[in-house]
């Protein structure tokens, strides 16, 4: 029985999340600069999001920039923004031709100019298909989300259009830049780190974790299935007890 067989559909997570971590350590393997491990990154995430085209999983979120990545050396930044321009306009046609959906969360108008207009104009070229959705994280951290979210509803209490006894959890997760995505079952993280990273800190909540020590580059749809064989093992108990679970 192949891994894939092994996945029971009807257990199926609807969102997984992936921290792609490892490519620089990948590089220095190799004996090469770190954006040769970010090249080499694009295939993986070209087989998870076939992967998960293939088997069903209606959202797929890729942490592919982060908010403190801008801090890294100038000639990273530069390089990494051209490898996302270039693989976002070659690939959208591949998006299309497999019926997925592009979308984009984070501060993306920090973005350099010909990145913002190449991701706008890929996420309106797909904004019809149905088949998976694809979500890149890019200049994006949690907390500069949640602090988004508290200015844009601080700004509906000083307008009068929201009151603050009528706040609740929904108000947060509707002013949040993944607002109508459901929230990850499943959260996967590269490398062997194990740490969130200030990625959906607020959408993990009860999101299952599993690290392995792959390195992004290397990580293939035979991964991506045992993730899930892992994640479809476990007992999702929300705060209750087994038993509860069973009655
Ligand atoms: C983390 O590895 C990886 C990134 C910061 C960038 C990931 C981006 C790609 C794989 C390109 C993605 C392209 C698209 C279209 C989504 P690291 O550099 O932190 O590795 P290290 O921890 O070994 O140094």
């Amino acid at each position: 029985m192949s891994l894939k067989e092994k996945i029971n559909p009807s257990k199926l997570p609807q969102h997984i999340a992936i921290i792609m971590d490892g490519n620089g350590r990948w590089a220095k393997q190799h004996g090469a600069e770190r954006i040769y491990g970010h090249e080499n990154g694009v295939k993986s995430v070209r087989e998870v999001t076939e992967a998960a085209a293939e088997l069903g999983v209606k959202y797929i979120t890729l942490y592919a920039f982060s908010t403190e990545n801008w801090n890294r050396p100038q000639a990273e930044v530069i390089a990494l923004m051209q490898l996302l321009v270039h693989t976002i306009s070659i690939e959208t046609a591949t998006l299309n031709k497999n019926n997925i959906r592009l979308l984009a969360i984070g501060d993306l108008k920090s973005l350099p100019q010909d990145c913002y207009h190449e991701l706008q104009e890929a996420i309106e070229k797909t904004k019809n298909n149905t088949r998976t959705t694809l979500v890149l994280a890019l200049s994006y951290s949690a907390r500069w989300e949640l602090t988004d979210a508290v200015k844009q509803i601080a700004e509906k209490i000083e307008n009068k259009t929201l009151s603050a006894k009528d706040i609740n959890e929904n108000t947060i997760t509707s002013h949040l830049s993944t607002a109508g995505i459901p929230e990850p079952e499943l959260m996967i993280r590269t490398s062997g780190e194990h740490r969130i990273s200030n990625f959906l800190l607020w959408q993990l909540a009860y999101s299952e974790l599993y690290f392995t020590d792959k390195l992004w580059p290397d990580f293939r749809k035979e991964d991506f299935y045992e993730a899930i064989i892992d994640y479809q093992h476990r007992e999702r108990r929300f705060g209750k007890t087994s038993e509860q679970l069973i009655s």
